[in-house]
């Protein structure tokens, strides 16, 4: 077959603790699978934003980052934060500004079980789901204040906003994307407490649920949510909410799939305007970090929704085809009960390749 290979720039901002290292993994694996599948190639600029970054600049990123981001194809982040050494709200909010700069209001965060992998919940059914986690407003938008701070006095303001658009459109994503798959939905909130926002997501919900009859739907509010995902995890299919509860609710899988290092996510601009940015759900992991143990496979399977995500879906397949294959042979790092080192689980993933 003749035509260009296709050349993917991909911005790596491995960040702190264990990031640098499953980032790390990922690039190992990803570089194995583009020569394996020699019909694209890939090249990787690292940045160094984050705590190193910080305590020479003084700044976790430069203020020109997002033009500096702007041109790649995809971006790889690892984790931020080092809450020992800088407040979280500081080394996070390149992360979150990012989100909302480049609109990649689709937080798409699969969980799923995995043969060899045993999970807290011990049952035989298993679990296979997408949390669609609304990513550009919601709770999560910089808006509030602070007044008389540090009296007895202070008081503190914390608004969220959930628009019309901001709803409609991630709801209709979450509904294409239960077409693909099971045909379940089901939507988070708390309208029974919030009636200004959630209520709001209710009523879209029926408007948007009416174009997609094909798709079977439930209303859970995030307290029952969180049982049901624990009782009868293997019902759900697609789990639609906003910003903090899709956020809450993916550590949740990531636990009962077996560990928060088996899950990955990518945080799209579905129009393509703007680079999406694909990171493991876990953060930086400081108890574990510099100890080589971190589990790869949630930093690995996010290059794969990478590769997937700019139109290599083969080679983003058979990258999951290897994980499954590394873990169902028992190549396990601590986390989910063994003992390989990172880069051991990352060469028992690359073994597996092709
Ligand atoms: P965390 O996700 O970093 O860790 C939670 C627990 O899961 C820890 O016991 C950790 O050892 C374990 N874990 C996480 N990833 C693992 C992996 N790949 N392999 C094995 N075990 C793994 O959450 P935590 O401890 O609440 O937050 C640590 C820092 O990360 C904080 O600064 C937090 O703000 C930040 N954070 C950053 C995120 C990001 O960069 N997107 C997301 C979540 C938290
Ligand atoms: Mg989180």
């Amino acid at each position: 077959m003749t035509g260009e290979r296709r050349t993917y720039r991909v911005a790596l901002y491995p960040g702190d603790g264990i990031g640098p290292e499953v980032t790390d993994a990922a690039v190992a694996v990803l570089t194995a699978a583009k020569n394996t599948n020699k019909a694209f190639d890939l090249a990787f600029e690292r940045f160094d934003w984050g705590m190193p970054h910080y305590e020479r600049h003084g700044q976790v990123a430069p203020d020109d980052f997002l033009s500096t981001l702007r041109p790649f194809d995809a971006i790889f982040l690892g984790a931020v934060g080092w809450p020992a050494r800088l407040p979280d709200h500081i080394t996070l909010a390149p992360l979150i500004r990012l989100r909302q700069a480049f609109d990649l209001y689709a937080c798409v965060r699969p969980a799923r079980t995995f043969q060899g992998v045993v999970g807290p919940l011990r049952r035989d059914d298993g679990i296979d789901l997408v949390v669609v986690r609304e990513n550009s407003e919601g709770e999560y938008v910089d808006n509030g204040g602070a007044l008389a701070v540090n009296t007895p006095n202070e008081v503190a303001l914390q608004t969220a906003v959930h628009t019309r658009r901001g709803v409609e459109r991630i709801l209709r994503f979450a509904f294409e994307l239960a077409r693909t798959r099971r045909r379940r939905l089901a939507m988070i909130t708390k309208s029974n407490a919030q009636r200004y926002a959630y209520v709001l997501w209710d009523r879209l919900l029926v408007e948007i649920a009416a174009q997609f009859e094909d798709v079977a739907f439930e209303k859970l509010h995030i307290d029952a949510a969180t049982l049901e995902l624990v009782r009868r995890p293997h019902t759900f299919d697609v789990v639609v909410g906003s910003n903090l509860f899709g956020d809450i609710l993916s550590d949740l899988t990531g636990g009962i799939t077996g560990s928060l290092g088996l899950n990955p996510s990518a945080n799209l601009n579905p129009e393509r305007r703007f680079p999406s940015l694909f990171e493991p759900v876990h953060g930086s992991a400081p108890d574990i970090a510099g100890k080589g143990i971190a589990n790869p496979t949630a930093a690995v399977l996010s290059a794969a929704m990478m590769l997937e995500w700019v139109g290599e879906a083969n080679t983003a397949a058979s990258i999951r085809r290897a994980v499954d294959r590394a873990l169902a042979a028992g190549n396990l790092t601590p986390d989910v009960g063994g003992r390989l080192t990172t880069e051991q689980m990352t060469q028992a993933i690359v073994q597996q390749l092709g």
